[in-house]
């Protein structure tokens, strides 16, 4: 028998490697990109990705919110083309997912955001890049291509380098900004805490170096690749770990709009809002889109689960505003119940960063693909056509735990996933 006969009885049954990464081939959602990435990291990076507020009840509130409610499907329509096209912010998207900002994804592969910015770039859907982020907004911009990308705004001291900042990000080519408001202080988290990992000073003991060499191939790349750090915020002054230290000083309001909007002409995003008056208040004063977000149950511990206001907030801004939203999001049918629900598109945290920890670029393009394809695949099976097809009459609350005996196992897969 020929050698190339031999490779391919080797190879039956065995799962194609997508983008040439072997250990994404038995990843069939984001719950195996999870355990990949989780196998693959220390445990203080993984705690920084996976943890919450203090005790996490919001962290796993956002997710059994989605339990809570059922989708019942329209049967008897054509659904052989599904299109899942949209428009965000000023921005045409092949689908209403965006990869959402997220401080330190060099913690999570040693390319960080150039790796997520050439995923997108594939994809084309938008990036939202943290002023926290790990390597410079010019070079996330030119990695993301055509992709569109955003610029999320965290503010500091007396506001002459956040103002440089926006106009660097402009200059940039970034197309919105995101202004993060509820990180008005630091936030707890009692995982990071036990786990030594608390930016932006973690510890490193004996326990961590020996979490690292149980995992080394992380730390040969954390080790062997340029250190850790903010590139965006060290433009003069302290060093950027002195400016992280003043960040989060609880000063800002209301009032930073009006200097906002006298650098930023763009669109302009509030994420992180809650309430139906703040949405209002959006609306008032003429920004584009609010996006109801917990920060990924990560700062506040006890807010609700965003699914669990996204109706009232559509309700009273829906028709005025974009209503985007985060928090939770795993899977397709996620995004369709977020959509039913009113929002315009849904953002993705953990969902993009398991694939940037499992596998760099090609763990966050399988994210993608997988996001993608689960939310066509339930589209077609509710009889939606387009977005628009989706409304609330596809949901219906979810049986009440005592009357249904598979409640408390959906509600256990919902935690743990
Ligand atoms: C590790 C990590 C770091 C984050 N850093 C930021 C940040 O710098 N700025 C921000 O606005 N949101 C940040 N977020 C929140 C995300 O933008 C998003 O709101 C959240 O992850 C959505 O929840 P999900 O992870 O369940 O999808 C972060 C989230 C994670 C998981």
């Amino acid at each position: 028998m020929k050698p190339e006969e031999i490779a391919k009885l080797v190879h039956v049954g065995r799962p194609d490697a997508p983008y040439g990464a072997r250990r994404l081939a038995r990843c069939y959602d984001i719950a195996d990109l999870a355990r990949v990435a989780r196998r693959r990291l220390p445990s203080g990076a993984a705690g920084y990705l996976d943890g919450g507020g203090e005790g996490e009840w919001s962290l796993r509130r956002n997710r059994l919110a989605f339990g809570e409610l059922e989708l019942i499907p329209r049967a008897l329509r054509d659904v052989s083309e599904v299109d899942t096209t949209t428009t965000v912010l000023g921005c045409n998207l092949p689908a209403p997912i965006i990869c959402s900002p997220v401080g330190g994804p060099r913690m999570f592969h040693h390319e960080g955001e150039l790796a997520v910015a050439r995923a997108v770039a594939h994809a084309k859907i938008a990036y939202g890049v943290s002023t926290l982020a790990t390597q410079p907004l010019e070079a996330v911009a030119e990695a993301a291509g055509d992709a569109p990308v955003w610029f999320q705004l965290y503010l500091w001291g007396d506001r002459s380098d956040a103002r440089a900042l926006v106009r660097r990000a402009k200059r940039a080519g970034y197309r919105a900004l995101l202004l993060s408001i509820d990180c008005a202080v630091r936030s707890e988290r009692d995982r990071e805490l036990h786990r030594g990992i608390a930016l932006p000073t973690p510890q490193l003991d004996l326990k961590t170096l020996l979490d690292g060499a149980i995992h080394p191939d992380w730390s040969w790349h954390f080790l062997t690749s340029p250190a850790l750090g903010f590139p965006n915020l060290s433009m003069s002054g302290p060093s950027s770990r002195d400016k992280l230290e003043q960040m989060f000083d609880g000063t800002l309001t209301w009032e930073d709009l009006e200097w906002i909007r006298e650098e930023w002409d763009g669109p302009i995003a509030l994420k992180g809002v809650l309430r139906v008056d703040e949405a209002r208040e959006a609306v008032a004063r003429g920004l584009d889109a609010v996006i109801v977000s917990n920060h990924g149950g990560r700062q506040l511990d006890r807010v609700p689960a965003t699914l669990e206001v996204l109706p009232e907030i559509v309700e009273a801004v829906g028709d005025d505003i974009e209503v985007l939203f985060d928090s939770g999001v795993r899977r397709g049918s996620d995004i369709v119940t977020a959509l039913c629900l009113g929002a315009k598109a849904v953002l993705v945290g953990r969902a993009h960063l398991y694939g940037l920890a499992a596998a760099g670029e090609a763990g966050v393009r399988h994210a993608i693909d997988i996001l993608e394809r689960e939310l066509k695949m339930a589209m077609a099976l509710c009889g939606a056509r387009a977005l628009g097809d989706l409304d609330r009459s596809l949901l219906r609350p979810a049986a009440p735990p005592d009357l249904d005996p598979t409640h408390a196992r959906a509600v256990q897969a919902a935690i743990s996933s």
